[in-house]
């Protein structure tokens, strides 16, 4: 087990589309393993691949990560196959450093894809479940919530995080 890097926005892998897995390996195995502990030590409750730098489409999740309902979902090549209603929620992500922001996204979805096993499997999710899904397949097709803000939103924090960099790298 190794806890991993996570990039960080501007990093370029994440505006990067990832690669569907076409083989459940040691290597991929191995990667779940690292992203699944990468996830409980940050804390978060959803982490992609391609934040670790690895342009693959993988994910790992888990909305109770420390309560009694915790229940960790790894997902393989992952689609949204129905999408339903609307709902607004403040969103932060390890990759966006010190920023929440309101999203829009679907209320529910329902999502298809490969467990560790190679099985295919459905998730019917809502709630919170249904917001990281989607936040972290956005994740898998390189966008980021800041991408899903107004343009003055995202410029602003844009602006915010190089003058953060600056000050880190004098
Ligand atoms: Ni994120």
């Amino acid at each position: 087990m190794a806890i991993l890097h996570i990039c960080t926005y501007p990093e370029e892998i994440l505006g990067q589309r990832a690669e569907p897995i076409t083989e459940i390996d040691e290597e991929v195995i191995t990667l779940v393993d690292h992203m699944v502990e990468t996830m409980y030590n940050a804390p978060g409750i959803g982490l992609a691949a391609t934040q670790v730098g690895v342009a693959k489409q993988l994910l790992v999740a888990d909305i109770a990560p420390r309560g009694p309902e915790s229940e960790l979902i790894v997902l393989i090549n992952p689609e949204i196959v129905v999408a339903e209603g609307e709902v607004i929620f403040e969103e932060g992500c390890l990759s966006v450093p010190d920023y929440q922001a309101e999203v829009k996204r679907h209320e529910k979805v329902t999502v298809r894809g490969l467990n560790l096993q190679g099985e295919e499997i459905e998730i019917k999710a809502e709630g919170l479940l249904a917001i990281v899904l989607q936040h972290e397949i956005d994740h898998l097709n390189g966008m980021l919530f800041i991408d899903r803000l107004s343009k003055l939103k995202r410029d602003l924090y844009k602006r915010r995080r190089r003058k953060q960099l600056a000050k880190e790298q004098p």
